[in-house]
């Protein structure tokens, strides 16, 4: 086997079928076997995303692979929860959102959508303990009146047990989606306008925000999504407007410590211009 390194790459070209070039990213070689402490030294402690959201994706085809059922993949997928929330304490990331269940996801076969509510109600009320250990403060955005109330009571016990926690604010969206967000802040503010609270004018970005589920916290600078696929889900729409989006093949529930380092490495490298120029950027 021969080796050949590019800037990111790495060629291996196997010796006895020459015509056949594998090729592997840089962090799938030298990143994998280090360890999550090593690759978390690494980082760049004074450029550190505040905020990161992800689209935990790929439950379904991992349980697909070990045979199982989808919501195996689900109950998987709560450890890299836990895993991804410890590494944001660790590094000192603020706020991680995370889409848990979508507006859509009640689409889903009634079996699973019941499952997913109950693992929600028993792992909120599992690790509710680890979470305040943790310094860990718990939120929820979208419609949470759609849920189950076995769902909104534990949610509501964790929030309240949770509420002073500073070191890493863990915002689940359930029930939650972009367009129903929006939809619900322009009814709130033509009712105002109707009132004649607020007038058209004084209708600016900064005052929309004020209506959005998120107006407590700064947008995220980095969402994630894994899985492969490369959408956006109606996910954080108006948030994410200056976000870096980092997108990987693996599965939710082989997301762990040492791929959120990743993506934050892969954060660190990017230039953030907002709409200026590159020159303009490094003369700030
Ligand atoms: C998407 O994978 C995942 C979900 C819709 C649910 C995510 C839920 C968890 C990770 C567990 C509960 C979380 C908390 C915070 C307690 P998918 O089912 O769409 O996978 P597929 O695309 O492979 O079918």
């Amino acid at each position: 086997m021969l080796a050949f390194q590019t800037d990111f790459f790495i060629l291996l070209k196997n010796l006895k079928e020459p015509n056949k070039l594998v090729v592997f990213d840089y962090f799938t070689i030298f990143a994998d076997p280090v360890t999550p402490m090593d690759l978390k030294h690494s980082l760049d402690k004074n450029n550190i995303p505040k905020h990161v959201a992800i689209i935990m994706d790929g439950n379904g085809r991992w349980a697909k692979q070990q045979g199982e059922d989808r919501i195996f993949g689900h109950h998987e997928g709560v450890n890299s929860v836990r895993e991804v929330v410890e590494a944001c304490g660790e590094i000192g990331v603020k706020f991680v959102t995370l889409y848990a269940f979508s507006t859509e996801n009640w689409n889903r076969p009634k079996d699973e959508v019941d499952a997913l509510m109950e693992l929600l109600v028993s792992t909120i009320s599992l690790e509710t303990p680890n979470l305040n250990k943790k310094g860990v403060k718990l939120e929820v955005i979208g419609d949470i009146k759609s849920l189950p109330n076995s769902c909104q009571a534990e949610l509501q016990e964790s929030i309240s047990i949770t509420s002073s926690n500073t070191t890493v604010t863990l915002i689940l969206a359930l029930s939650y989606s972009s367009k129903w967000e929006i939809t619900s802040a322009v009814k709130e503010i033509a009712q105002h306008v109707k009132e004649g609270t607020l007038s058209p004018e004084d209708i600016t970005g900064k005052h929309i925000e004020k209506y959005l589920n998120t107006s407590k916290w700064p947008d995220p600078e980095l969402m994630i999504r894994t899985s492969g696929e490369h959408r956006i889900s109606n996910f954080l729409l108006w948030q994410l407007a200056y976000a870096e989006f980092y997108f990987t093949d693996t599965l939710w529930p082989d997301f762990r410590k040492q791929e959120f380092f990743k993506a934050i490495l892969a954060y660190q490298n990017r230039e953030r211009r907002f709409g200026q120029t590159s020159e303009q950027i490094s003369q700030n």
